[in-house]
């Protein structure tokens, strides 16, 4: 049975940004987070405290995060790889953080330049500083139906990662497929090993689409009981360290399939489109989203 509502994490401004060559000016980002504030979007992952070094992009994270307009009942986390960027997030005023571990050893390397043991020791002490400051801290397993470096990647192995943030106290756990491989069936297989080992209520998917597969891989994760599900406006999207992937799901095809279910979102669809035509037009790319593409109506 399909859940009677989803919580939809809108990844856009981060996920969606952190690919684009061209540096985005501070205020398009700002305008492209509160139009998606006005779509009634829930949650709005807005910037990333990471390395300016390593992504160029998000190096106007503290700007972005104190520019944008804080609609009561939305929530606005980051990213944050280490102590230094969760300090600079909580100085910022980010009320919500993420941490990004993988199920992959290599993609781990070449995304934080670690290991994974070695990831899990900075989550460690992000984890207890953000509980000192009563700050949520969701985790992201990325790599979950697919390694760009090492390919397979065991629901076992995938299961293991998502348990140790789960337990180590992160509320909501993402699976990533991060270079958008996966199939239905891979998801089936992925998230039944991981249910096992975390509750389905603490569990996200977060589907990219290289292969055109993730609104099909997120409706298994629905049928299966997830109710939080991430996608990006536009269907922008990216991960400096996963060449050749694409963009996320986009978020208009998310939310349209979800209303012809029956599914309660709280989005509004028409300012949603209008948020994706804003930030195409200042990219100066054409929408990934077909039902922004669409020009036939029911
Ligand atoms: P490093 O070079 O190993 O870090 O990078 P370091 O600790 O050795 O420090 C080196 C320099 O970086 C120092 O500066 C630090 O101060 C600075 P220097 O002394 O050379 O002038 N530094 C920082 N500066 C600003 N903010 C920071 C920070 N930390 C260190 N937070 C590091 C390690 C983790 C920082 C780096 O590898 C990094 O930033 N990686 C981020 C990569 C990234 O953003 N990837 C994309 C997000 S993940 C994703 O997209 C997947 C996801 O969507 C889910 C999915 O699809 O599966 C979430
Ligand atoms: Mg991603």
């Amino acid at each position: 049975a399909f859940p009677k509502r989803v919580k939809i994490v809108e990844v856009g401004p981060r996920d969606g940004l952190q690919n684009e060559k061209n540096i985005v000016p501070t205020p398009v980002k700002i305008k492209l987070i509160d139009m998606l504030s006005e779509a009634g979007l829930p949650v709005i992952e807005a910037t990333s405290f990471v390395s300016p070094k390593w992504v160029p992009q998000m190096a106007d994270h503290s700007e972005v995060l104190k520019g944008i307009q804080k609609f009561p009942g939305v929530n606005y986390p980051v990213l944050t790889p280490n102590m230094k960027g969760f300090e600079e997030a909580v100085s910022a005023g980010a009320k919500e953080v993420s941490i990004f571990g993988a199920a992959s050893e290599l993609f781990t390397r070449k995304n934080v330049n670690c290991s994974i043991d070695e990831s899990f020791q900075r989550f460690d002490g992000i984890m207890k500083a953000a509980q000192a400051a009563s700050i949520p801290v969701r985790g992201y397993v990325s790599c979950a139906l697919g390694c760009p470096y090492e390919g397979k990647v065991s629901p076992a192995k995938v299961a293991e990662v998502a348990k140790k943030l789960y337990s180590m106290g992160c509320y909501e756990i993402s699976l990533g497929d991060t270079i958008g491989v996966g199939t239905p069936g891979l998801m089936k297989d992925m998230l039944s090993a991981v249910m096992r080992e975390v509750p389905v209520a603490a569990l996200a998917v977060h589907c990219h689409d290289t292969y055109g597969q993730a609104l099909a891989n997120t409706l298994v994760a629905l049928q299966m009981g997830v109710s939080v599900v991430d996608s990006s406006v536009a269907g922008l999207g990216g991960c400096p360290y996963a060449k050749g992937a694409s963009g996320n799901l986009a978020t208009e095809d998310l939310v349209y399939m979800l209303t012809g279910l029956g599914i309660h979102t709280g989005v509004d669809l028409q300012k949603l489109l209008e948020a994706g035509d804003f930030i195409c037009q200042a990219l100066n790319r054409k929408t990934s989203s077909k039902v922004a593409q669409a020009t036939c109506k029911l």
